[in-house]
């Protein structure tokens, strides 16, 4: 077995990433991300500050909009409209879920397209589906640069994706059954009414596990020297944690590795992926702006 280690992949991009800002003649203005959070949802504060600080570790700039839970969604769209203004602004993220009363589709349309780092708005989706040049959501984006890393050969497998979100698993199913590097993959997409899911993913060369249920897959629902990745971050209550939990996979992995010939750990892989995605992303649209000024 061998790890699809997120850290050391993840690294690389971050390390030309910031070669490609020190390269920057002085006083040039840096790639800046604007990140908005509603509310204080535990894992997203994680998650946005995650994506702040590797921000600053690359040479970026960042802001960070904060609103509170019960703000109301003109509020929200309105800081949006704010940042699709500023020229200083090359990437928008609203970090998800947002409260209830707010309409998630409405706030990511607005989000202007060459901003969309997320790729989340319909524009930068149906060109996904087109196989053009878009902003790819940075969890599947992250994986294909994962696979790129360690020179996965994917051309002709089969690939089970379980998990139809649109931010990961729809995504994830069309970039692997795209022509080119890492993709030409035979792709079966498995979900919560999929009938015996073990039936399809024992016949996976890969795999993507993104049910966001901790430990779903088991070593009997893998087939030898298949190739693993785990999407899961499950916060799992555990009381010799100072934080009181612990995260964990989508896959056992203790059991699984055992089986597979590749295998990517949680925490360690997918997560640290999708931020080397954004930042990515970041730097497209910040490429893409200074072409257009
Ligand atoms: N919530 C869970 N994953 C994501 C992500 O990739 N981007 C945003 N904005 N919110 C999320």
């Amino acid at each position: 077995m061998q790890i699809l280690d997120g850290k050391l992949a993840a690294q690389s991009i971050k390390d030309t990433l910031q070669k490609k800002i020190s390269e920057l003649p002085i006083g040039f203005r840096k790639p800046c991300l604007a990140a908005v959070l509603v509310g204080n949802n535990p894992a997203s504060e994680t998650y946005i500050g995650s994506k702040i600080k590797n921000c600053q570790e690359v040479g970026f700039e960042s802001r960070l909009i904060r609103l509170p839970e019960n703000c109301s969604e003109n509020i929200l769209l309105d800081a949006i409209s704010s940042l699709n203004a500023d020229s200083t602004v090359d990437g928008i993220l609203v970090q998800l879920p947002l409260p209830k009363h707010i309409s998630e589709s409405k706030i990511i349309e607005l989000i202007q397209p060459g901003k969309d780092v997320d790729g989340f708005h319909p524009v930068n989706a149906g060109k996904l589906m087109l196989n053009e040049p878009c902003f790819v959501p940075a969890t599947p984006y992250g994986i294909m640069l994962l696979l790129s890393h360690f020179q996965i050969e994917t051309s002709g497998k089969h690939a089970v994706v379980i998990g139809r979100s649109n931010i990961v698993g729809r995504p994830m199913s069309v970039l692997l059954s795209q022509p080119g590097n890492q993709g030409n993959c035979t792709v079966t997409v498995c979900h919560s009414k999929t009938p015996d899911l073990p039936y399809f993913t024992r016949q996976a060369d890969i795999i993507v596990a993104a049910i966001g249920k901790p430990e779903f897959l088991k070593a009997d629902m893998v087939k030898e020297g298949a190739i693993v990745i785990d999407v899961g971050i499950n916060r799992v209550e555990d009381k010799s944690k100072k934080s009181g939990f612990a995260l964990k996979g989508d896959v056992d992995f203790d059991a699984v590795s055992k089986k597979s010939a590749w295998i990517s750990p949680v925490p360690g892989g997918v997560g640290l992926m999708t931020i080397a995605a954004l930042l990515t992303n970041t730097y497209r649209a910040f490429e893409h702006h200074q072409q257009k000024n």
